[in-house]
């Protein structure tokens, strides 16, 4: 390695990984625990949960984000299980609004307990929310769920609404046959309020999620179903910077959607993004089939420059791409509460 990367804290701390990929973007899952048991991703029962002192600590993460932003990252992403089963997550977020190197901190939720706790995590800091909400019909929403949480959702929206905070994203996994029919009730959805509805491509990263290729409805198709059922066109939005979502406006200007390509137009090229797993294991790609303790090295009181060059070395061994659609693609043992979505 050139010596360059032994100097402190300057540019060339940056983490570029061995495609030339600048790492600039951390997604930590605080806990893998979920109080709905959507059906693409966990089994109603049977999951086994971490125990709480497995968990980092909000020092802990604060410290690996000081850490990490010290290395270029910029962007956290508070993600779960579902964050806000985390007690007090508006201290973390207050903590990590704090440190100098982080200017984009979002989280994204099941949208449950937001109606609660929306005022506390924007006075924290907080200014970036996507609440997960694939269903914009009650019955199949309990369906898809396996819980009774249609209206909740819906008033944690409204609370994120009053506040002011946008854009407010929806996410929605879309699964062919179950509720790709409702593709032009998101349209309308995203023209009528101050939501940007983003499409993501189901993929196969639950527990017995019933995943196959052909229940993945590809983003090309669904724009081709908005523009045919809405009668509008879709232009796609010119932005900076390396998002995962292909972004369309209405051609009319109202509305715009987003398209999460992942299966069947990965972003892998341009991925900016690590994760932290709550229980404190860095990971270089959703898929990864190996994974880096860094809660051992934080527990073990390494210093910070070991830290950093142990997450330089995983860093240099990410991964080119996710092989979903080749016959080698193997399931990471982990699933996606566990890793962080
Ligand atoms: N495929 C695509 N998206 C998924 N999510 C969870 N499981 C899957 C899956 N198998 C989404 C959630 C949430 C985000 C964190 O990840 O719906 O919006
Ligand atoms: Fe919970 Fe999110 Fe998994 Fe649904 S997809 S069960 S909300 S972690």
């Amino acid at each position: 390695m050139p010596s360059q990367f032994e100097i402190g804290n300057t540019q060339s701390e940056m983490l570029v990984d061995s495609f030339g990929r600048v790492i600039n973007n951390l997604r930590i899952s605080v806990t893998d625990r979920c109080n709905f048991r959507c059906r693409y991703c966990m089994p109603e029962e049977g999951m086994v949960w971490l125990e709480k002192s497995e968990l980092l600590t909000y020092e802990e993460i604060a410290r690996l984000v000081h850490i990490f932003g010290e290395m270029g990252v910029s962007k956290i992403r508070l993600t779960g299980g579902e964050p806000l089963m985390r007690k007090e997550l508006h201290l973390l977020v207050e903590k990590l609004a704090r440190i100098p190197h982080i200017h984009d901190l979002a989280l994204t939720t099941n949208g449950y307990f937001l109606a609660e706790q929306a005022l506390l995590l924007y006075k924290a800091g907080l200014r970036r929310i996507n609440v997960s909400m694939d269903s914009l019909d009650a019955a199949k929403f309990n369906l898809m769920t396996r819980r009774n949480y249609y209206n909740k959702v819906w008033a944690g929206l409204e609370a994120v609404e009053n506040l002011g905070i946008r854009p407010i994203k929806i996410n929605a996994v879309l699964i062919r046959g179950v509720n790709d029919d409702e593709i032009i009730n998101f349209a309308h959805l995203v023209r009528t309020k101050p939501f940007i509805v983003r499409f993501i491509e189901f993929m196969p990263i639950g527990m017995n999620d019933g995943w196959g290729p052909d229940k993945v409805v590809p983003s090309k198709e669904i724009i081709e179903r908005i523009e045919k059922g809405t009668g509008k066109k879709l232009v796609p939005v010119e932005y900076h910077g390396s998002q995962p979502a292909d972004r369309f406006a209405f051609e009319d200007g109202i509305g715009e959607v987003g398209f999460i390509s992942s299966v069947s137009e990965p972003f892998c090229n341009h991925c900016n993004r690590v994760r932290i797993t709550s229980d404190g294991k860095l990971r270089t790609c959703l898929f990864s089939l190996q994974e880096t303790d860094l809660r051992a090295l934080v527990r073990g009181n390494a210093a910070d420059g070991e830290i950093k060059s142990v997450i330089r070395g995983a860093i240099a061994k990410k991964e080119k791409g996710h092989l979903i659609n080749r016959p080698e693609f193997v399931r990471p043992s982990r699933t996606m509460s566990q890793i962080g979505g």
